[in-house]
């Protein structure tokens, strides 16, 4: 499976704050077997999300991960970007994401991580802590490969 993973900071898209999110995004996903095809950085901009999320799709990414700005912060812009481009949203992953979180840390109740299908690709936001988006990453790992599949119009047994 071809993974884009895109690190969505203001600070460290200006390079003011070293992007520790990607890296533990690439690592964990070099674990579960599958490949990391592009990465990127870009502020919290609505637009610029998007344009990253189209971009990676029309490279064949069949999974997108995004990693920060889906808290309750001015700038948090993640998800309003997401669904302004998106054909469904798949809410049981945000809601098993936050449900497993929460059992670590209170606060993860904050983050409105989410994962929805954006053309061919299933595009999976999770928080920007790296430790927390491998967590939910983790969290949602069993239903990925189903999911990309359904994303990529692969026929399946179900
Ligand atoms: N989820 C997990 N599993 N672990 C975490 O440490 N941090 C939370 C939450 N989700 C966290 C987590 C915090 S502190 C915030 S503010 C929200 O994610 C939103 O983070 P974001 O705006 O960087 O995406």
């Amino acid at each position: 499976m071809n993974v884009g993973i895109i690190t969505v900071s203001d600070r460290a898209s200006a390079g003011e704050y070293e992007d520790l999110g990607g890296p533990a995004l690439r690592e964990a996903v070099g674990e579960y077997g599958w490949t990391v095809t592009a990465e990127a950085m870009v502020p919290d901009d609505l637009e610029r999300i998007q344009q990253a999320i189209r971009s990676f799709e029309a490279q064949g990414c069949g999974l997108i991960l995004t990693t920060g700005g889906t808290g309750i912060a001015i700038r948090d812009v993640t998800p309003e970007a997401i669904r302004g481009i998106m054909r469904v949203e798949v809410p049981g992953f945000g809601e098993l994401m936050r449900m497993r979180s929460v059992e670590m840390t209170p606060n993860a109740i904050l983050s409105r991580g989410l994962a929805a299908v954006v053309g061919q690709a299933l595009v999976v936001a999770l928080p920007g802590k790296p430790v927390g988006a491998v967590e939910c990453l983790g969290f949602v790992r069993g239903a990925v490969d189903h999911a990309v599949k359904l994303a990529q119009r692969v026929p399946t047994s179900c």
